[in-house]
């Protein structure tokens, strides 16, 4: 004769596992569902090569400069002479506002490359045509309320409370960076 709570076990035990079952499928189901949501948050290859951008150095002769658009924004890129480059370095760190050594600034000594906004309330500083005025300290001036840059792109007067930025770059090969 059969036990009726014996039956009633088993019935309990296939409703159990009858759940369990349904439920983990679900779950993996959901898991399935949401990951093509997940990944669609991860930036793509084409948004990740927005971010950075190459520039050939090969036109930008040695004292002018070049003007790039990276993230919106303006970069300088200054093929910096001799002269410049000693004129930077000659500075006393402790006359700077931003004090910062020119050679903590560049990879190459020869290369500057600098965001174009200016730090006071972000106007793009004179000083990338050769008939602009660049300043007092040989590099870039902020006509909107009178800073100053020199040829590391450091404020040296004005209104401005800190250095051009450096963005960050490398480079990739003897005449070409990769900024970003
Ligand atoms: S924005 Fe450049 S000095 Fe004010």
């Amino acid at each position: 004769m059969i036990n009726k709570n014996k039956i009633f076990k088993i019935k309990k035990d296939r409703r159990s596992f009858l759940k369990l079952t349904t439920t983990s499928m679900a779950a993996v189901g959901s898991a399935f569902a949401i990951w093509p949501f997940i990944d669609s948050m991860n930036p793509s290859a084409d948004v990740l090569a927005l971010g950075s951008k190459e520039v050939d150095l090969n036109d930008i002769d040695k004292g002018s400069t070049k003007t790039i658009k990276w993230r919106g924004k303006p970069v300088f890129i200054k093929h910096r002479t001799d002269e410049e480059i000693s004129q930077a370095r000659e500075v006393n760190l402790e006359n700077l506002k931003d004090p910062q050594k020119d050679e903590d600034r560049v990879i190459k000594p020869e290369w500057l490359v600098v965001v174009g906004v200016c730090s006071h309330l972000g106007c793009i500083p004179l000083g990338q045509k050769e008939t602009d005025v660049k300043g007092d300290f040989n590099g870039w001036f902020c006509p909107c309320h009178g800073s100053h840059y020199d040829s590391s792109g450091r404020v040296r007067k004005g209104p401005a409370p800190k250095n051009l930025e450096i963005p960050k770059y490398k480079f990739v090969d003897k005449n070409k960076i990769k900024i970003g």
